[in-house]
Order: structure tokens, then C-alpha cells, then sequence
């Protein structure tokens, strides 16, 4: 059996950035209750013609570039992520287009922010089985169009941004060691975008009462994170076989300083043992484990042997951990560059539906 490891990573932030103080000139509040009450002090903000799909691909071009993979190489997308481009295509096939991975499956995965840790998992299981060699395992979001700015309690919290890994199998130990998931629909209700789906097709109405916008129990949604984070990174603890001790780092999802404060303190942990970037990305759900995850590799803080666990939490209810050994890359003798690859995927692309046309007119000929 084969171990997944995590061989690529990369990270896209959309350049735009909203401040506390920018906030403040929208709705009643101010820098000081933000960053006391949450810790942040900014979001991204993608531009209009920015979307989910197109901050993976530059996550996904710098993930395969460090892993000196071809997206042909890919045999496997998997996009965790609460705000897709549509119900369906899934943007994990507008992510496979724009990439050129021709020999990818590939499909969306909604668990809200535990999404990431929801797909590793699948990724790291399916390279484990054999089925596939390779995957590339994304969380994208572009939140803020789901953003009610006259609500406080929401506005304040979410940013947009994605995070991008490949997964490749290898006999050497490590990589991915263990992981766990949960889900308690009962508390559904807490946190939801409760219109555009078949429930609340988009009416008039649903626009009126502001149902396509985030709507969310903040008091009870922080009561039951609290709970959850410090129990889930003991479970993928024991399920690996491993003590806290053994564990580098705790990579959070980042919702709330205080929620991760409260984690620390169940697990009996400093804080400096927990990677946090919340203060500049906010809330990016799906995104916020590996951007903050690709930005401690990237500053030297995760090093090879690393043990670490990824855990978080989100709508559905649903929460989970996953227990990892950080390996880095696999050495490869060939380089290939994604970048210059993706260049054709376009052209690929273009090509490909005007040979789909043609074969419909020489269908409709033969009929
Ligand atoms: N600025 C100023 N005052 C505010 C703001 C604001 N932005 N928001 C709320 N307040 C006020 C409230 O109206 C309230 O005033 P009152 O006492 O006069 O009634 C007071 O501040 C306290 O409100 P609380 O809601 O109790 O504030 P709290 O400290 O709990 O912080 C928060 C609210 C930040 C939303 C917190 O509950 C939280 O982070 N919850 C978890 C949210 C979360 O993580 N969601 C994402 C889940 S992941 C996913 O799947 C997307």
C-alpha cells in the first residue's frame, strides 16, 4: 500500500483587501471590537472578474510547479468549497479545463469549512487504494459574493482565497497518517445559505428576504467550535497512534483568535505551537488550512519529519482532523513547468468544443 504524501502545495489571495476600517464605513463597528472579538485585521476580496476557478488555477499552477508535476500527470481534482461557481459544472471541472488535466477526474466536495480536510481525506484514501497515483486536493472561495454587508455579525468575518496541495503516492513513510470526520445535521440550521438551491430556487422573494446571503448563529456556531477542536486533534491523534507530544503543529481552521485560544487551552498547548494567519485573510472557510499551512512552509516554519494535525470545523454541522508526517517533495530528476503547460489548456480547450460541434453536425447529418 502506498503512502499519500503531500508533494505540491501553493496559494492564491485575490490583491484586493478590505480593513476593519473599511468595514467600520459600511456598517456600525469599529477596528478595536474586530480584532478583540475575532483577531482579524483584514480580507481579500475578489475582483468581479475573479472566481473560485480562478484562484485555484494559480494555487493549483504553483502546487504542481513544486511538485514538478504535468496536469496531465493529475489523475484526480477534488475542489472543497462553499461557494462554487454553479450548482453544476462543479468548479472542479472548470479548474481541470483551465489546467489542461486532461486525465483528471474530477468533482466538488461540500462540507463548508471542513471541506479541505473532508477532500485530503478522500484524496489520500484513494491514492491508498491504489486507484490513483496522484491528486490535486483544492479549498476556493469566493465568499464575499454570498456577504450581507448590512449584517455585522457576518460581514466582518469571511474573506476569499484558496489553497492548493498535491497529493502523490510514495513508499516512503509518512504523509498523511490519519483522519477523522463528523457531521450533526441537526445543528444545520446555525449556519446556511439557505436560497438558489432546489429548496428556495432564486424568486423575487428569496432576493427580498436576503435568503441567498450567509446567515449564521454566531454564539451558538462558537459554542459548538469550542467544543469540537480540542476533542477532533485528540481522535486523528490516537487513530495515527500518535501523543500531542509527538505533534509539531496544530494547523486550525482560522474562524476566530478566541476559538483557537479555547482549542489551546483544551489541548493544553501554547499558542506558538498553532499556525495562525487569520488576522490577514479572515475567515476564507475551505481555503484557510492550506493557505495558512502553504504560508508556514513557504517561511521555513514546517520542516521535513514534522508531525502536524489540519483540524476544523463548519456548516452542516460538520468537523474533522487529520494527523500528517510533512515530507515535502518527492525528488524527480525531469522539471516540468505547469505554468508554460497551462498556456495551451486554452487553446486545448477551444479546440476540443469546436471538434464537439463538428462531430454534432456530422451526428445530425447521419440521422
Ligand atoms: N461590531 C460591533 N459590535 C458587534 C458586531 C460588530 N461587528 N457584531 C456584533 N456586535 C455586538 C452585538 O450586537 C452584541 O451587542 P449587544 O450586547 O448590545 O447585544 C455584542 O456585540 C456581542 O455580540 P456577540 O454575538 O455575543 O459577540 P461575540 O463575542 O460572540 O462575537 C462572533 C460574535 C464574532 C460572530 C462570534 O460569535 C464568532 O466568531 N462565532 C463563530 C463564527 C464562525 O466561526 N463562523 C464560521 C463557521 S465556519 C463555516 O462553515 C463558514
Amino acid at each position: 500500500m502506498q503512502n499519500a504524501h503531500i508533494t505540491g502545495w501553493g496559494m492564491s489571495a485575490p490583491e484586493g483587501i478590505l480593513t476593519n476600517d473599511d468595514i467600520s464605513k459600511i456598517v456600525e463597528t469599529n477596528d478595536q471590537w474586530i480584532r478583540e472579538r475575532t483577531g482579524i485585521h483584514q480580507r481579500h476580496i475578489a475582483r468581479d472578474d475573479q472566481f473560485p476557478s480562478t484562484l485555484a488555477v494559480e494555487a493549483a499552477v504553483k502546487a504542481l510547479t513544486v511538485a514538478n508535476l504535468r496536469p496531465t500527470d493529475v489523475d484526480l481534482i477534488i475542489c472543497a468549497t462553499s461557494s462554487p461557481e454553479y450548482i453544476f459544472p462543479a468548479t472542479a471541472c472548470l479548474v481541470q479545463d483551465q489546467l489542461g488535466a486532461s486525465k483528471a477526474g474530477a468533482f466538488d466536495l461540500s462540507a463548508a469549512c471542513t471541506g479541505f480536510i473532508y477532500a485530503l481525506n478522500m484524496g489520500a484514501q484513494s491514492i491508498r487504494s491504489g486507484s490513483i497515483k496522484s491528486a490535486l486536493i483544492i479549498g476556493t472561495e469566493t465568499l464575499s459574493r454570498f456577504i450581507n454587508w448590512k449584517d455585522r455579525s457576518t460581514c466582518i468575518l469571511f474573506g476569499d482565497g484558496d489553497g492548493a496541495f498535491v497529493l502523490q503516492g510514495s513508499d516512503q513513510p509518512g504523509g498523511v497518517l490519519s483522519a477523522i470526520m463528523h457531521s450533526d445535521g441537526s445543528g444545520g440550521d446555525l449556519l446556511t445559505i439557505q436560497a438558489g438551491g432546489s429548496r428556495y430556487p432564486a424568486t423575487d422573494a428569496t432576493i427580498h428576504e436576503g435568503k441567498h446571503f450567509i446567515q449564521m448563529d454566531g454564539n451558538e456556531v462558537f459554542r459548538f467550535a469550542t467544543r469540537v477542536m480540542a476533542s477532533a486533534t485528540r481522535e486523528a491523534l490516537d487513530a495515527a497512534n500518535l501523543k500531542l507530544e509527538d505533534v509539531r503543529w496544530i494547523i486550525p481552521h482560522q474562524a476566530n483568535i478566541r476559538i483557537i485560544q479555547a482549542a489551546a487551552r483544551g489541548l493544553k498547548l501554547p499558542m506558538d505551537r498553532f499556525i495562525v494567519n487569520l488576522e490577514n485573510y479572515g475567515n476564507t472557510s475551505t481555503a484557510s488550512i492550506p493557505m495558512a499551512m502553504v504560508e508556514a512552509i513557504e517561511k521555513g516554519q514546517i520542516e521535513k519529519g514534522d508531525k502536524l494535525v489540519m483540524v476544523g470545523f463548519g456548516a452542516g454541522l460538520t468537523w474533522g482532523a487529520l494527523a500528517a508526517e510533512w515530507t515535502g517533495p518527492i525528488p524527480s530528476k525531469k522539471h516540468v513547468s505547469a505554468s508554460q503547460y497551462r498556456r495551451f489548456a486554452r487553446l486545448r480547450s477551444s479546440v476540443r468544443r469546436f471538434l464537439r460541434f463538428v462531430e454534432g453536425l456530422l451526428y445530425r447529418r447521419e440521422l
